[in-house]
């Protein structure tokens, strides 16, 4: 019995001393590469991402202790209307959270020095580049939290700085300072594995890639390569600690992680702002092809109407006026008939049987042939499926199983053989 108290006594004396050691951890958590995804298409399993759920995943992830939290920048990819309103929204919802640097990009300037100042007034300054030299932009000190220090390079063309110039310095302050260093890196796997080899103190690059994020770091002796990979997916944690690189962890932001208020109410702001802006309406669209809907083909293949007025292709546009997005470019064409063409669908009002993946979505306009049904202008393959279920929207499609969940009965009318 006396015995049985040494082992006791002996973990308590290890766990004074193990405490008394200070664990030295600062936390560091990166998202970024928006790209212009501010919402997934739909909500089933696994569709992921989302600004939403990002905002929400950094938020919680920041909490408690010293979190170094970064964003790698790149809200957008293209400079249109849509694309301003998107960056917009994106600024503003970083603004919500504890983040201490986003990458300025070339995403960012190419919308121009107006959009680029009030992006950055919007983030309340935190968009900035070590190799940009306007001052609004500059970013002159590495930023700081805990035993980390983090500077953002650009590595293209138009840099007033070169960012092999901006890490050797950052590599000296971190070896007087013993700190670790993070990099956002303008740059691909490649040079990014060129920038952590220059490196003697410890450093994780944080490298661009239209890939997924990796499961596991790349690792370039004690150095590390990550990625949050494209579309704002994921949002990467890894910790500083007594020295060294540990604890990587990728979140990915799937149908279990909630959506965060703050952005949600930014994010019906920016829909409101599109639908107001008439984006959908003003885009160019080629001459009328002949897409007449669906009800002009229900008197003569009656059954095959009718089946294909259960599926959810007949419920598209219903689909996304749900949650406020029959008026976004970014989700109307898929969701309904032509709308690349003069006579594809415009509006519930002006266009009423096309706002549904249609008939004419697989089939082709359908006007000659309905005028005259021995004109066989009409057609459907395969490919008609991928040009909507795409590896985006529709990760498990797969021809055989998803023809056979809405195969309509063929035959001229669907019902008894031709
Ligand atoms: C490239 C074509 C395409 C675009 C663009 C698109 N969708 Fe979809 N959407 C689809 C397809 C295909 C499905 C069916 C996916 C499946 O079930 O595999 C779908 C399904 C959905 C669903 C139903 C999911 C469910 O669980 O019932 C919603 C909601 C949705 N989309 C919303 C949107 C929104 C919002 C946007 C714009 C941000 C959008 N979609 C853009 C093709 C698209
Ligand atoms: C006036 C009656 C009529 C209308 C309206 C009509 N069809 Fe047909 N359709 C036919 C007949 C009859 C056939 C069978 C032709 C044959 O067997 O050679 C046919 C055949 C087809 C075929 C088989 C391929 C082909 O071209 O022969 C498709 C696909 C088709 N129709 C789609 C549609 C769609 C989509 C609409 C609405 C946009 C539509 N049809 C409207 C009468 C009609
Ligand atoms: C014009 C775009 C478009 C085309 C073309 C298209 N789809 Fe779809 N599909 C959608 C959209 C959008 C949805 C989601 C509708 C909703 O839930 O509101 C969908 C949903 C589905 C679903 C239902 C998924 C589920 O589990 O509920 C199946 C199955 C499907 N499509 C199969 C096909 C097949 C097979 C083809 C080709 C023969 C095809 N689709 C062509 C846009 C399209
Ligand atoms: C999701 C895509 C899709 C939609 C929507 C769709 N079809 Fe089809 N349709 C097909 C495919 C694929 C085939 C070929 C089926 C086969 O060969 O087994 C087909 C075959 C047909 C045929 C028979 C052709 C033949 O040779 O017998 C007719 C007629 C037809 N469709 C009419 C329609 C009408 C009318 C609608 C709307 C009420 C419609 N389809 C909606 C994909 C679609």
């Amino acid at each position: 019995m006396k015995i049985g108290l040494w082992p006791v006594a002996a973990a308590a004396m290890v766990g004074l001393i193990v405490a008394a050691q200070p664990v030295d951890e600062t936390r560091v958590v990166v998202s970024g590469a928006t790209r212009g995804y501010l919402a997934p298409c739909g909500c089933t399993k696994p569709m992921s991402g989302g600004l939403r759920r990002r905002m929400a995943s950094v938020r919680q992830l920041s909490l408690g202790g010293e979190v170094l939290v970064l964003d790698t920048g790149e809200f957008v990819t293209g400079t249109g209307p849509q694309d301003v309103l998107k960056a917009q929204t994106v600024a503003a919802a970083m603004r919500t959270a504890p983040i201490d640097l986003i990458s300025y990009t070339q995403s960012e300037s190419r919308l121009g020095a107006a959009t680029a100042t009030q992006l950055q007034e919007l983030v309340g300054g935190k968009l900035r580049s070590s190799t940009s030299l306007e001052s609004a932009f500059s970013l002159p000190r590495p930023v700081t939290k805990g035993n980390v220090l983090s500077v953002s390079v650009e590595t293209g063309a138009g840099q007033a700085r070169s960012w092999r110039e901006v890490l050797r310095e950052v590599d000296e302050q971190a070896a007087d300072e013993h700190r670790g260093v993070v990099v956002l890196f303008g740059g691909d796997r490649e040079l990014a594995a060129e920038a952590a080899e220059s490196f003697t103190s410890p450093v994780v690059v944080v490298y661009r890639s239209k890939e997924d994020a990796l499961t596991e770091p790349i690792r370039v002796g004690k150095n590390w390569l990550v990625t949050p990979g494209d579309l704002g997916k994921t949002v990467l944690g890894f910790s500083f600690v007594n020295g060294g690189w540990e604890k990587y962890r990728v979140n990915r932001l799937g149908p279990d992680v909630h959506d965060d208020p703050q952005t949600s109410r930014l994010y019906r702001q920016y829909l409101k702002r599109v639908g107001d802006a008439g984006l959908f309406e003003k885009l160019s669209r080629t001459a009328a092809q002949g897409f007449v809907g669906s009800d002009k083909c229900q008197p003569c293949h009656a059954e095959i109407y009718k089946h294909w007025k259960k599926t959810s292709h007949a419920s598209a546009m219903p689909t996304l006026k749900r949650d406020g997005h029959d008026r976004d470019p970014d989700c109307v064409s898929c969701h309904s008939v032509g709308t690349h063409a003069a006579d594809g669908y415009f509006s519930e009002k002006r266009t009423p049987t096309l706002g549904a993946v249609g008939c004419e979505s697989c089939h082709g306009p359908g006007r000659d042939h309905v005028a005259d049904w021995k004109q066989k202008t009409i057609s459907q393959s395969a490919q008609t499926c991928t040009q909507c279920h795409s590896r985006q929207t529709s990760p498990n499609f797969d021809f055989l199983t998803y023809w056979n969940k809405v195969k309509h009965p063929v035959g001229k009318t669907g019902g008894k053989p031709k």
